[in-house]
């Protein structure tokens, strides 16, 4: 579905990926894990077409799109999470998620997904009349993912879901994106600092350090990687 080919991503002149060659299969949930700074967010904003590549490739479907605009690339099926969430805390929930379907017209289909996405997470329908700044954590974490999906995505960018929430609504959250991943055939580049549970739910994964991929393999076998767990599974 996606690959990234030889992608250097530069903020001035520092460059921050190096390299990155990748690839996204249809249907899967795929991790790229890494240390602060790493350049994981850097990653997902490269495809995204926020942060553009200076070289390279990034194919999704076939075709270029690297050079494309992040509006035309949101309308190819790509959608990104951002990290720490932006979601419009003036806006009611209800009005969040309509902004997540601002580029699509089919009304049918945009009624249907916003009553999945209730379904999936009813504090936010129980919420839907309220400020999405009036949220907790947690809560503005499941409007931002409710919020990309209602672009109704191929492929679903998530940059570290977890971060600064409570381990049981973490497990919540990681639940809700297997099974968005199983129901919908939504497939998943999941971008995260807490690595197990990433790679608990990934079916495969890479490892980032310093801009370049060292490592990708099956998540298994990640997490029985001696390397790997010695750096950033804390075992
Ligand atoms: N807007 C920017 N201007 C200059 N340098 C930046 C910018 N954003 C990121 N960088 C640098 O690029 C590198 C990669 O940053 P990136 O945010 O992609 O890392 P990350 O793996 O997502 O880290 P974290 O886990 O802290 O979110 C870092 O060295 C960072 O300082
Ligand atoms: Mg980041």
């Amino acid at each position: 579905m996606l690959e990234l080919r030889n992608i250097d991503t530069y903020y001035g002149n520092i460059q921050a990926l190096h390299q990155i060659d990748l690839t996204v299969e249809a249907g899967e949930i795929i991790t790229l894990i890494g240390a602060n700074g790493a350049g994981k967010s850097t990653t997902l904003m490269s495809i995204s077409g926020i942060s553009p590549p200076r070289s390279g490739e990034i194919i999704f479907k076939g075709k270029p799109i690297h050079e494309l605009p992040a509006n035309k690339i949101v309308t190819l099926g790509i959608s990104q999470v951002p990290e720490g969430r932006h979601i419009f805390p003036e806006l009611t929930v209800a009005e969040n998620l309509d902004m997540g379907a601002f580029l699509r017209n089919d009304k049918r289909g945009i009624a249907d997904d916003l009553e999945y996405l209730y379904d999936l997470f009813p504090i936010l329908r129980k919420r839907r009349n309220q400020p999405g700044g009036n949220l907790s954590g947690g809560e503005q974490q499941m409007l931002a993912i409710s919020r990309a999906l209602m672009a109704h995505p191929q492929l679903l960018l998530l940059d570290e879901p977890s971060m600064g929430l409570a381990p049981l609504v973490t497990k919540q959250i990681f639940e809700i994106i297997e099974k968005i991943n199983r129901e919908q055939n939504t497939t998943i580049f999941l971008v995260e600092q807490n690595a197990n549970l990433a790679l608990q739910i990934a079916h495969r994964g890479y490892v980032l350090e310093n801009g370049r991929i060292t490592m990708h393999d099956q998540a298994d076998k990640l997490l029985a990687n001696k390397d790997v767990q010695k750096a950033y599974l804390g075992i």
